[in-house]
């Protein structure tokens, strides 16, 4: 599959950089009210009784900021946290030792929850409910389980499909937060901010064009912050203002809604091929030789988002404002 400028997924080196960008409050962390609003109750409570934070699921698109998150509410909590992913705990041995160097209080942040192996999972469960780990030592006959006490901990689990993680670990979180995709204010608000600490000079009217075409998403909106910051130094005179950020964008292939060519190539294929749809996916997977997995998961959801597509009993069909996207003749019927 080919990198994408509006991809929500991280690429090489963007987690690490957006360490530097991370808010470290409530307050300053934008959007996701609803979330925050809950959040700020659950952990002022806890610190009140002096305990730790249940258990929390953050749930939701990649890139609106679950990482980003876990690691304010350790802050707020006043607590390290200690970041892990499901593929990277591979035996009981791996996520062992994970638990046992926590500190009290510690917030363990698993990205990624829904590909921790099933058998993981349950060497997990005691240890949510009851912090306590049951080891197998030895092998055959003389294999013994004993039982490790850990620390009180608080397990933030991020995932991008609540629905493919198991019942039994979901209903261990007593918090389930699901992030939402940014308004374009708040995407501007995002943008503006990351100005602020690049030293970046920025009118609003240009943050709100970035926000624009960044798909809801603040890692998109920060990553198309930098190439038109780029295109701002070189091409003018290093202010992003609205024209600078139009051209910027032009040139790196985002339209004014945040479509890149891919959705272009989807979108004209149903158009063209197949008269708007319906039409099934793996007709359409065949049609422009994508992977009908990929097309769902990756190329749909933001399409869908924004009403460009509809999922229907026949199949995909591209809706009237696709064509209007396109300066197209909507079809009569
Ligand atoms: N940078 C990326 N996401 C952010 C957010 N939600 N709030 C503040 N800064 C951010």
């Amino acid at each position: 599959m080919e990198e994408r400028i509006v991809s929500g997924t991280a690429e090489m080196n963007e987690l690490y950089e957006e360490q530097s960008l991370r808010p470290q409050t409530l307050k300053q962390y934008i959007g996701q009210e609803q979330v925050k609003n809950n959040l700020a109750i659950f952990i002022e409570a806890a610190r009140q009784r002096g305990e730790t934070l249940d258990h929390v699921l953050l749930y939701g698109p990649p890139g609106l900021g679950k990482t980003t998150l876990a690691a304010v509410i350790a802050n707020e909590m006043g607590v390290q946290m200690r970041t892990t992913s499901g593929p990277a705990i591979e035996r009981p041995g791996d996520l062992a030792a994970v638990l046992t160097a926590l500190e009290p209080g510690d917030v363990l942040f698993i990205d990624e929850i829904h590909r921790l192996p099933r058998s993981i999972e349950e060497v997990l469960y005691p240890a949510m409910e009851d912090f306590c780990l049951d080891i197998v030592i030895g092998k055959g006959p003389s294999a013994r389980s004993v039982r490790l006490d850990l620390p009180p901990f608080t397990l933030i689990g991020a995932t991008t499909r609540a629905g493919s993680l198991s019942a039994p670990l979901r209903d261990r979180f007593g918090v389930l937060s699901r992030l939402e995709y940014y308004s374009e204010e708040q995407l501007t608000d995002v943008v503006m901010r990351t100005a602020d600490i690049f030293e970046t000079a920025i009118d609003p009217v240009g943050a709100g064009e970035i926000a624009r075409r960044s798909r809801g998403t603040p890692r998109i909106a920060n990553r198309l912050l930098k190439r038109v910051r780029d295109y701002a130094q070189v091409r003018g005179n290093g202010t992003i203002t609205y024209d600078v950020a139009e051209e910027a964008l032009e040139l790196l292939q985002v339209d004014r809604m945040g479509l890149d060519h891919i959705d272009h190539k989807l979108l004209k294929a149903i158009i063209e091929r197949f008269r708007g749809g319906p039409v099934g996916i793996e007709t359409i997977a065949a049609s422009i030789g994508e992977e009908s997995g990929t097309i769902e998961d990756v190329y749909e959801p933001y399409l869908l988002q924004i009403g460009f597509l509809q999922r229907t009993p026949r199949g995909r069909i591209v809706s009237g404002l696709v064509y209007r996207h396109f300066q197209m003749e909507v079809p009569a019927e």
